[in-house]
C-alpha cells in the first residue's frame, strides 16, 4: 500500500516526529488523531491507484496536515487554517515543490468548510478525509465528495469498513518506528 519510506521522502522522518508531537489531543484512538491521518492517507492511496493523475506527495502531506492544528475534539473550523500555517512553517524542510506547497495549504486551509473544488488534487484531499467519516458513525454522502472514484459504491464502503478496522500492518511499523509509543 504505502511504506514509512515513501512517506519520509516527503517528509522527513525527524520533521514527521515533530509535526506529530506537537498535536494536542490525544494521538492515539482519538477521533483525529494518528488512526485518522493514516486512514485519510489509505483512502489517498487507494485513489492515487486509481487515478494515476493524482499526486501521492499532496496526499502525504495533507493527511499529517490537516487535522494537526487540532485543539478541540469537538467542532472548530479555524483548525484548518491552523494545519495549513503549521504546513507553511515547514515548507523547507518537507520535500514539496512549491506549487504542491500551495495546493496543499489550500486543501488543509478550506478542508473545514468548502464542499467541492475544481483541482482534482485538492479534491482528492477532501474526498480522502471525509472517506473516513464512518469513524464517527457517518456514513460517507456522494453529495459531498468531488471525484467521481471516490463515489463508487465499493470505494465508500470500504472505507466505512476501514474506518473501524485495526491497524493495518505499514500504520503499526511507522508508529513503530517513529517510536510515539502505543497508549
Ligand atoms: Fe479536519
Ligand atoms: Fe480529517
Amino acid at each position: 500500500m504505502i511504506t514509512k519510506e515513501e512517506i519520509y521522502k516527503v517528509i522527513p522522518k525527524k520533521i514527521l516526529i515533530e509535526v506529530i508531537e506537537s498535536f494536542y489531543l490525544q494521538l492515539f484512538n482519538g477521533v483525529h488523531g494518528i488512526d485518522h491521518w493514516t486512514r485519510v492517507l489509505q483512502n489517498g492511496i487507494i485513489l492515487c491507484d486509481k487515478n494515476p493523475n493524482l499526486n501521492k506527495n499532496i496526499i502525504i502531506a495533507f493527511s499529517f496536515f490537516h487535522d494537526v492544528g487540532r485543539t478541540r475534539e469537538d467542532d472548530e473550523p479555524i483548525h484548518g487554517y491552523n494545519g495549513g500555517r503549521m504546513l507553511l512553517k515547514y515548507k523547507y524542510k518537507i520535500n514539496l515543490t512549491k506549487e504542491e506547497i500551495d495546493k496543499c495549504y489550500e486543501a488543509c486551509v478550506d478542508h473545514t468548510h468548502t464542499r467541492h473544488h475544481k483541482d482534482p488534487q485538492i479534491a482528492a484531499c477532501w474526498d480522502s478525509d471525509r472517506l473516513d467519516l464512518y469513524r464517527v458513525g457517518v456514513m460517507p454522502d456522494v453529495d459531498y465528495l468531488n471525484l467521481e472514484e471516490s463515489k463508487e459504491d465499493d470505494i465508500i464502503k470500504e472505507a466505512a469498513t476501514r474506518s473501524w478496522d485495526k491497524r493495518p500492518d505499514w500504520v503499526i511499523d511507522l508508529i513503530q518506528d517513529l517510536e510515539l509509543g502505543y497508549d
